[in-house]
């Protein structure tokens, strides 16, 4: 992507130490805020930028999603989350945000193809299962075997050729499934089960998770339908952690499996991906509505670590609005499965009513998040809270793809290496 995508809408200008005042570019991308483009700064001016955390910092140009913190949008190549999750497939997504058009009907058929042909897992790589022990948690199993996937396709490794790139993406796209199944039932002892092709990207998923050897499984067309939903409203989200990090990762030119693993050991952090899982065992030690003020003191008090797990968002400042979209699926998959009095469901939709009455976290623009009801709805199909995260890399893996690609397919893409500011000693000798 150059500067062709970019209008020059006016110029800053920089004084340092009251030199003279020197102007610098600002870029206007289609939406959002616009950006003074400091690329040449130090070179120019012996000056850096300070942004830890990266607050005020873009990091690139993308053209895959946009959100708007402050309206509660999100969209995925232009199109609102909310008519995705109600008209789209998450393979139609995963397509959308690769390729950045929703699929035709020739070219649906042909990605399914692709995805049916690649989604077994070689045998060779379900033996690493069998190095694990089997209570690890499944991310630690997705990292390594999503890594390890890089020593088998010497096939197509060379990612300058567009249509290697497009298969490695896809590969990783129709393996995610199966790997993150064989996690779950090797921790269980249960046999690995194949992926089953006469069934869509979802209910695949859970015959591979939640079939046994011994009976027929049905899947439910209700949980396939909220499982397919759930993929869909994690699969991308703009340059957060995990995305950062792969993109980190392929500036350098790694191959896309390793950039991948990088994302999944990133997403597991409690303060991102690992969040619906904190989310639950919240909910779990706060057990009864009569609890919940004492847990929000705590989430106030500045002295006390504790923070409302499923709360709060760096971009989101109204509300996220995939969180909606989980809450109603939630309650819906519930009345299905004749559960609508979960306990913890009540904890937390008493909990969000309280917190969004609350001066504090109204003061603070604090609402629930992607991951505040996905434990329960994940929970009560089944799910045990180790899998949570796991869940939502097999949907990120379709976002961190599309990342990739779009950073491969720009040309000089140099790679990325921050600055710093340095505080440490200054010369000193033995
Ligand atoms: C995901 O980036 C993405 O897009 C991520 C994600 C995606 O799809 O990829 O959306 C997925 O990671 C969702 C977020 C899941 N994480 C959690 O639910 C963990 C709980 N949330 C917080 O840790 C926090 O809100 C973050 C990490 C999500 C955002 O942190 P920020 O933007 O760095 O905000 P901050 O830590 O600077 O907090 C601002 C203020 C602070 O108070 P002050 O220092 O200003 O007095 O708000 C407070 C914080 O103490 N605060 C909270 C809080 N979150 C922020 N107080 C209590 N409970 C919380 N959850």
């Amino acid at each position: 992507m150059d500067n062709k995508d970019q209008v020059l809408v006016t110029s800053a200008s920089l004084s340092v130490n009251a030199n003279q005042a020197k102007a610098l570019i600002v870029l206007q991308g289609t939406e959002g805020p616009s950006a003074i483009d400091v690329r040449t700064l130090y070179a120019n001016q012996g000056i850096l930028t300070y942004d830890p955390g990266f607050r005020s910092t873009a990091s690139c140009k993308s053209a895959i999603t946009y959100i708007d913190g402050a309206q509660g949008i999100l969209r995925y190549r232009g199109y609102p989350i909310e008519e995705l999750a109600k008209h789209s497939t998450f393979t139609e997504v995963a397509y959308l945000l690769m390729f950045g058009e929703l699929p035709k009907t020739g070219e649906l058929s042909a990605f399914t193809t692709s995805v049916n042909e690649y989604n077994l897992l070689h045998d060779q790589v379900l033996s690493f299962y069998r190095g694990f022990r089997r209570d690890a948690h499944p991310m630690a199993v997705m990292v390594s075997v999503v890594a390890a996937l890089s020593a088998f396709y010497q096939d197509s490794q060379d990612y300058n050729i567009p249509e290697q790139r497009v298969k490695a993406a896809t590969r990783l796209f129709a393996k995610m499934p199966a790997i993150a199944a064989a996690s779950y039932t090797y921790s269980i002892g249960r046999p690995f089960r194949y992926p089953d092709n006469s069934l869509d990207y979802s209910s695949n998923f859970l015959q591979m998770l939640f079939g046994k050897p011994n009976t027929p499984y049905a899947v439910d067309p209700v949980l396939a339908k909220a499982m397919d939903l759930l993929l869909i409203l994690h699969a991308d989200h703009e340059q957060n952690a995990s995305t950062s990090t792969v993109r980190m990762a392929a500036s350098s030119g790694a191959n896309p499996f390793a950039c991948v693993a990088a994302g999944i050991a990133t997403l597991w952090g409690p303060a991102h991906g690992g969040a619906n899982e904190a989310v639950l065992k919240m909910l779990e030690e706060i057990a009864i509505p009569e609890n919940i003020p004492q847990a929000i003191a705590r989430a106030k008090d500045k002295n006390d670590p504790f923070r409302l797990m499923g709360f709060g968002h760096r971009v989101y400042k109204s509300h996220d609005p995939r969180a909606a979209i989980i809450r109603d699926t939630t309650k819906s998959v519930l009345r299905h499965l004749k559960m609508e009095n979960d306990p913890l469901m009540m904890v937390a939709l008493e909990l969000e009513r309280l917190a969004l009455n609350d001066e504090y976290f109204i003061a603070k623009q604090l609402y629930p998040n992607v991951d505040f009801y996905s434990g329960i709805l994940l929970k009560d199909m089944g799910f045990p809270s180790r899998m949570f995260t796991a869940l939502f890399a097999v949907s990120r893996t379709a976002g961190w793809a599309s990342h990739w690609l779009e950073l491969k397919a720009e040309k000089g893409a140099a790679i990325n290496r921050p600055q710093q500011l340095y505080v440490g000693p200054n010369l000193r000798h033995l």
